[in-house]
């Protein structure tokens, strides 16, 4: 059985598999080195009651995290967050990611952000068509702005409003 909880300190080495994962192997995050523990502790450290963290858990093992994180350190963005999903491999395409967003954005909702902006990587079309079901709209292209196994890469932007 599936269930979607609030992520803890002690999920942070599942958590981080399943990043470090898509690091290595995919264009959907910029990062291009592995976390550490100690990077991922303080990232950790850094979510709370308005940025929330949850994980998809099935018989123990973490198989998605999604986060609301601060967008910026500059007070006037506190009700803004940048969301991040990551599913684990094997069970991407079981609808796992769709339950993980919906719940993740309800958490953001009743903590009272009022924006969460997505940045996705060109191309990532389940991304996009995942996030414009839950409302997201397009907010513009960041043009060129990474480069990943050798390809120059656009951004899109999207943004979700809770009316
Ligand atoms: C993108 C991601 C979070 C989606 O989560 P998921 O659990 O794989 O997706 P779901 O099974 O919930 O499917 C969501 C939708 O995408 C569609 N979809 C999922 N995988 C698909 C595939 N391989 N091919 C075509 N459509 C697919 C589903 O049919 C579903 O569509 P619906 O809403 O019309 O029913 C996940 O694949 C992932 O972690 N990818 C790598 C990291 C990443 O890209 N993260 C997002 C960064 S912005």
């Amino acid at each position: 059985m599936m269930q979607i909880r609030k992520a803890k300190e002690k999920d942070l080495p599942m958590i981080t598999e399943i990043y470090n994962e898509a690091i290595m192997t995919t264009i959907a995050t910029f990062d291009t080195t592995p976390k550490t523990l100690d990077e991922q502790k303080t990232w950790f450290e850094d979510h709370g009651r308005k940025n929330p963290l949850l994980v998809a858990e099935m018989d123990g093992t973490v198989i998605g995290w999604g986060s609301l994180s601060k967008w910026s350190d500059r007070c006037a963005y506190t009700d803004t967050a940048e969301i991040s999903l990551y599913i684990r491999k094997d069970y991407q395409g079981k609808g796992i990611g769709k339950r993980l967003l919906k719940r993740i954005l309800e958490e953001g909702e009743k903590q009272g952000l009022h924006a969460v902006i997505a940045r996705i990587t060109e191309g990532n079309t389940i991304s996009i068509s995942l996030h414009e079901e839950f409302g997201f709209f397009p907010i513009g292209v960041m043009k060129e702005v990474g480069v990943k196994f050798g390809k120059r890469l656009d951004v899109l932007l999207m943004e979700k409003i809770f009316e």
